[in-house]
């Protein structure tokens, strides 16, 4: 039959015993290595696949032999299902890649690439290099793309910010007054620089109080949303994120921000969402401020999932101050109420009720449930023609209509502050819960 004993070895012992998935899966990957027995494989990976329809390592090795085949469509639709199904193989994604780039589909072939890339960050492959690592830099001119939107000279400040007065104060003494008297600092030799990183649950204002924090000193703000970095190709992450920072150093002072910071050091479980390492130590050099001096700029860092940060962002000079944002108490409501109810129409609303019945709202809560009030007041006034102001009544009906969103945050939160409480970072969340 086959030339060589092996093989005949094998397919004598299935024979015997045909239902014996090991050893047709031993089977086939040898014949695989023999283009002379491409019928043979065919025939064979075809039966394991009918007796085990999950036999991935199967999959990916027909994936394979399609490719060589050039039978692209087959070998597109064996990948995606084992993409899919998390078990495409390195040289699995690779060979993906490759087909879409042979039907024509670049863009497509460049996100798996990508994908694959940021799975292991050590992974090259000469052809698809070629074809889209080079070209990444030259295309994009990143200087252009930058400064509009991403940078302003925010128009609020701590005053429009309601309640969360502990945590204004940390961030004047910790950041503020360090910036202001930079050289009082030095002459009693104490290090200025690194960043706070805010944390707590969504909603509550970390991005509000930030931006607020760079009006407070009159200062810019730049928003870098680390989730927009992470999605750009190819080495262009770290050539973005030090654009932030030289963007950052040129006009301070400055409040360089960074949203959704986790997406940076998020776990290898879910690495689809993360960077990988070059970025995250490119992050750290800035950071650190080794080639340039962060003079003038603050950091702030902002996350609703601090547990996922690499430990390494913690250290000294680095987000050394950890700051927790929690919802609004009673009276944080009532202020954030007046603040986003300055500029429209009402009819003496007793902020105090709403806000003790507003239990476990955000800021983001609060201003849901003035937006579903004010609808339902547009309705009526579009049906009789008077417009009416907005009453304690209105807000108070709303509030069935908005689940507040801050207790699975608090659920998740309660789990890692009591059993992954390293040196009592999450100190805050507990004492938070036992008040
Ligand atoms: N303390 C607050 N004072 C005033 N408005 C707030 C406050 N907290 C939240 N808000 C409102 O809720 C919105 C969402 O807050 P945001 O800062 O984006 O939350 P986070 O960044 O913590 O998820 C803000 O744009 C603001 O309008
Ligand atoms: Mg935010």
């Amino acid at each position: 039959m086959y030339h060589i004993p092996e093989l005949n070895e094998l397919s004598e012992a299935l024979e015997a015993s045909p239902q014996n998935q090991t050893l047709r899966y031993l089977l086939v990957k040898k014949l695989y290595n023999f283009s002379e027995y491409k019928e043979q494989f065919e025939h064979h990976i075809q039966i394991l696949l009918k007796q085990a329809p999950n036999h991935y390592q199967a999959k990916d090795l027909l994936m394979k032999h399609y490719f060589q085949q050039q039978k692209l469509s087959a070998c597109i639709i064996l990948g995606e299902e084992l993409m899919e199904a998390q078990n495409l193989s390195q040289e699995g994604y690779l060979i993906l890649a490759k087909s879409y780039m042979k039907e024509g589909n670049s863009e497509k072939a460049r996100d798996i690439y990508q994908e694959a890339i940021i799975l292991d960050p050590d992974l090259t492959d000469e052809e698809l290099d070629n074809a889209f690592r080079v070209g990444a830099f030259e295309e994009f001119d990143f200087d252009d793309e930058m400064d509009d939107g991403t940078m302003e000279k925010p128009n609020i400040n701590f005053s429009d910010v309601g309640g969360l007065e502990d945590v204004k104060r940390e961030i004047d003494l910790k950041i503020i007054k360090p910036l202001a008297h930079a050289d009082l600092y030095a002459q009693y030799g104490k290090k200025v620089g690194g960043g706070i990183l805010l944390y707590g649950p969504p909603g509550c204002g970390k991005t509000y109080l930030s931006k607020a924090t760079a009006g407070q000193i009159d200062a810019k703000f730049i928003n870098v949303g680390l989730n927009d970095i992470l999605d750009m190709w190819l080495g262009s992450s770290e050539q973005k994120l030090h654009n932030f920072f030289s963007l950052a150093r040129r006009n301070t002072p400055c409040v360089l921000f960074f949203d959704e910071i986790d997406a940076l050091g998020a776990k290898r479980s879910d690495m689809r969402q993360s960077a990988g390492k070059t970025v995250i130590n490119q992050f750290l050099s800035e950071l650190d401020g080794v080639e340039t001096s962060n003079e003038g700029i603050l950091i702030i860092g902002a996350t609703n999932c601090p547990w996922h940060l690499d430990p390494a962002f913690r250290r000294p000079g680095r987000f050394d101050r950890i700051i927790f944002v929690p919802p609004p108490d009673t009276k944080g409501k009532e202020e954030i109420l007046k603040i986003l109810l300055k500029n429209k129409p009402t009819d003496q609303i007793d902020y105090l009720k709403v806000a003790k019945k507003t239990k476990d709202y955000s800021g983001a809560d609060l201003e849901a449930l003035i937006d579903i009030a004010i609808e339902k007041k547009l309705e009526k006034a579009i049906e009789t023609g008077v417009p009416e102001p907005l009453r304690t009544a209105d807000l108070l009906q709303a509030i069935d209509s908005h689940k507040p969103s801050t207790v699975d945050w608090f659920t998740t939160a309660k789990n890692y502050a009591m059993f992954a409480n390293q040196s009592g970072l999450y100190d805050d969340i507990l004492s938070y819960l036992n008040k």
